[in-house]
């Protein structure tokens, strides 16, 4: 499955409507910079797996305009031809003022719906004034969709917790719209659910959907059961339907995945090479002698940041002979740091590094390089190129992505993965070295496993975990969705 293949299987399907995809987070930042305007991909999964599916089909992705020079390149309507250099799609920026970007992204998004839905042990906070604000800003998200599909046949794409009112707010203005809707962050059980306020609107909100899909069948599975149990709803169980106000909503699992091949040319591109000096550059190039673990993420409390260092550092203190001999290279994307919690893990990341750095360091030798900066994806596939092993320990995470595209870019048939246990990837990846990551023992003996894994049982794990990856692509995961959308609904003729 290609690109290709991916965008007449849906024009096929779509038999010409249009599709719009929705979602907060755009896929191209234009920032101010020195001189002009740079674009910025922003670290994210969801737009990592969106953009070459968007670039398949073309269309329109409307989406939040967050970047500072984003005005400056736009029309009055907010469009732009993405990506300048060869325009495949349009994007649709929705402005929003500061005000709205508090309470809907960074309050009612961020604080209250990503810890709900995560259970890491973070505390969801809740404000009515927020959820007055995630609605105005749904609304307005729903008012931009309206005019892009111009009162003709579409299919609209929503994508993620930012947007979960949005689904029947356009079933209600258009009825005739195809709505497909995919979560991209887990989906609690009911008892973890049913602390939130304002549970039966946002469930009516997503069952404007014809089809609502997960990662994974567990979050399917609580899906169905919070809205069994907590509104009034026909839950078909034979079906993994759900029926309120007469229409079925289908809730379906559609692991997501990566380009396993755009990421395999990319890694052995000039960029990626130009990319891979300038690291040895900064780092010295004595890190190539030892052993590279390799952590690429947003700093997010969900990701495991703080645990993996603590069991590097275990590791260093249970084999003092490993000094000299392996390195942590952290590369880690700043987030939403206007909340609280962010802010506090950033902290704690710069006291955690200074400490162990402190109690285990030579003259020649640091153990953990930590790169706080946005690194674009040319710099995160130089990273996995220097890795030994690549270390994903999310407390919780719908799939993670970082660990199929190491994989991916591993056209070496070389390098371990160690992956936290919940993530949505761990599924696939049993050829992982898979980890509790709240139990930092286990965690140190898993790294230490890796360093002293053989050549031939790394490659062996690799090579199955390669297969996986290229069998299950993004363009995959696009063609089941779509596919599925053909088998439920009327399929509609369009004039
Ligand atoms: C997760 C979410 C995405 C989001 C990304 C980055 O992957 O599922 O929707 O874009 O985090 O977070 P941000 O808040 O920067 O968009």
């Amino acid at each position: 499955m290609d690109a290709k293949y991916l965008g007449g299987l849906i024009s096929r399907i779509t038999k010409g409507a249009k599709v719009v995809i929705v979602s907060n987070r755009e896929p191209a930042m234009h920032e101010r910079d020195v001189g002009g305007v740079r674009i910025v991909r922003p670290a994210s999964g969801m737009v990592a797996a969106l953009e070459p599916i968007v670039r398949a089909t073309g269309g329109t992705w409307v989406a939040h305009g967050s970047g500072s020079a984003d005005r400056l390149v736009t029309d009055d309507k907010g469009r732009v031809s993405m990506p300048p250099e060869d325009p495949r799609y349009t994007l649709r920026r929705v402005w929003l003022t500061r005000k709205e970007e508090n309470g809907y992204y960074y309050s009612l998004s961020n604080q209250a719906l990503w810890p709900l839905c995560h259970i890491v042990y973070t505390r969801p906070r809740f404000s009515r004034q927020d959820w007055e604000t995630y609605r105005d800003v749904n609304r307005r998200f729903c008012d931009t969709v309206l005019e892009e599909v111009e009162g003709g046949p579409a299919i609209v794409f929503i994508q993620d917790y930012h947007l979960a009112l949005l689904p029947r707010m356009l079933r209600i203005a258009r009825p005739d719209l195809t709505l497909i809707h995919f979560w991209h962050i887990p989906w609690p059980n009911r008892e973890a659910f049913r602390i939130f306020p304002w549970g039966e609107e946002l469930l009516d909100g997503l069952l404007g959907n014809d089809v609502l899909g997960f990662h994974i069948q567990y979050h399917c599975n609580n899906f169905m059961d919070t809205v069994d149990r907590g509104i009034e709803a026909k839950v078909d169980y034979e079906r993994f339907s759900i029926f309120r106000g007469g229409r079925p909503t289908h809730v379906r699992a559609f692991p997501i995945s990566v380009d396993f091949h755009q990421i395999g040319k990319d890694v052995a591109s000039q960029r990626v090479e130009e990319k891979h000096a300038s690291f040895i550059k900064e780092l010295g190039d004595g890190i190539l002698e030892t052993k590279v673990f390799v952590g690429a993420d947003r700093i997010d409390y969900t990701k495991g940041i703080p645990e993996r260092m603590k069991a590097f550092d275990l590791m260093l203190k249970d084999h003092p002979e490993l000094r000299g001999k392996v390195t942590l290279l952290q590369l880690a994307a700043p987030s939403r740091t206007h909340i609280e919690e962010y802010r506090n893990i950033n902290e704690e990341l710069d006291d955690l590094v200074d400490e162990i750095n402190w109690r285990h360091q030579t003259e020649d030798w640091t153990p953990i390089r930590y790169l706080r900066a946005h690194h674009d994806y040319h710099a995160v596939l130089a990273s996995y190129r220097m890795a030994d092993v690549v270390m994903v320990t999310s407390l919780h995470d719908g799939m993670n992505l970082v660990a199929k595209e190491f994989i991916s870019a591993r056209a070496d048939g070389d390098g371990v993965l160690l992956l936290s246990q919940y993530t949505g990837a761990a599924r696939e990846l049993p050829d992982a070295l898979l980890v509790n990551p709240y139990d930092i023992d286990e965690l140190a003996d898993a790294m230490f496993e890796a360093f002293r894994m053989t050549e031939k049982e790394r490659k062996k794990r690799m090579k199955r975990m390669r297969v996986q990856v290229q069998k299950h692509t993004v363009y995959d995961w696009g063609a089941k969705i779509f596919e599925a959308l053909e088998g439920i609904l009327p399929v509609r003729e369009v004039a």
